[in-house]
């Protein structure tokens, strides 16, 4: 091995090393903590989440005690409970005519960037049966979740949403964050060993990278004694 191969072989080795932490903090709990919230005074009153724990989420995001203790005492749940819906199948077909879909799998089912354009795309049509249509759900019964945040509109005449009713809360931007959070959670609901995947990944890049420092010194040790012992050829 040529003298240049064995320095770029080192600083690849020296990159894996200083790369390791910053993935470790690829996640922002943050971001997940401030979707878990939204999810729960927004959606949660309709939609479940079945295959989470509050135990889990709790200790996945790093929860308050005081933030898990909102969440189960506005549901009446145990720490050990699934994130179930109060929402009956009865008071539903009353209300929408079908039950909200469990939401666990929603991201992994649709895909991030669906449920995202979803969320931000109702419009006022009192020609839908609930009064709300989405482009992409259409005649969808779900009421717009976000009419006093992002503001509302009415619909184009073909199906899309037109001009503004009623301006929101927030900004463009500040809305647009507020999705990501949580739809950042959503994700995180669909996959929630993604974190500990990812903050397992760095520490196994490092023993992958440790060991082959030392495989490497190791193999220079064997073979420089079997050229001493001339026995390399
Ligand atoms: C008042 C009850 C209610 C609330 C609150 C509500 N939803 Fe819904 N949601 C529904 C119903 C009913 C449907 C079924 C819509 C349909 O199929 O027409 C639905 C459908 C959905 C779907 C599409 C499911 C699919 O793939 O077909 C998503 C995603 C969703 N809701 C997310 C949310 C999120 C996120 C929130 C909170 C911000 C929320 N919902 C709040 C009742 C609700």
């Amino acid at each position: 091995m040529s003298r240049a191969t064995v320095r770029r072989a080192w600083l690849a080795w020296a990159g894996v090393l200083m790369l390791a932490p910053s993935l470790a903090a690829a996640s922002d709990p943050a971001s997940l903590r401030r979707g878990e919230r939204m999810f729960i005074q927004q959606c949660a009153a309709c939609h479940s989440l079945r295959y989470l724990r509050y135990s889990t989420v709790q200790q996945d995001l790093g929860l308050s005690a005081q933030e898990m203790q909102d969440d189960l005492q506005r549901f009446q749940a145990r720490p050990d409970a699934a994130m179930l819906t109060p929402m009956t199948a009865a008071i539903a077909k009353l209300g929408f005519a079908k039950m909200p879909p469990d939401l666990s799998l929603e991201v992994a089912v649709r895909g991030r960037s669906w449920v995202r354009q979803y969320l931000g795309s109702f419009y006022l049509d009192p020609s839908s049966p609930q009064g709300w249509n989405n482009p992409l759900l259409p005649n969808v019964a779900m009421p717009d979740p976000f009419w006093r945040q992002q503001g509302i509109r009415g619909g184009d005449g073909h199906g899309q949403p037109g001009a503004w009713l009623q301006p929101g809360e927030l900004k463009p931007e500040a809305f647009s964050r507020q999705l990501d959070d949580l739809v950042d959670f959503l994700q995180y609901a669909a996959t929630p060993d993604a974190l500990k995947r990812r903050s397992l990944g760095p520490w196994v890049l490092l023993f992958l990278a440790v060991f082959t420092g030392l495989a490497y010194l190791l193999k220079r040790a064997w073979w420089r004694e079997l050229r001493e012992t001339g026995r390399s050829d």
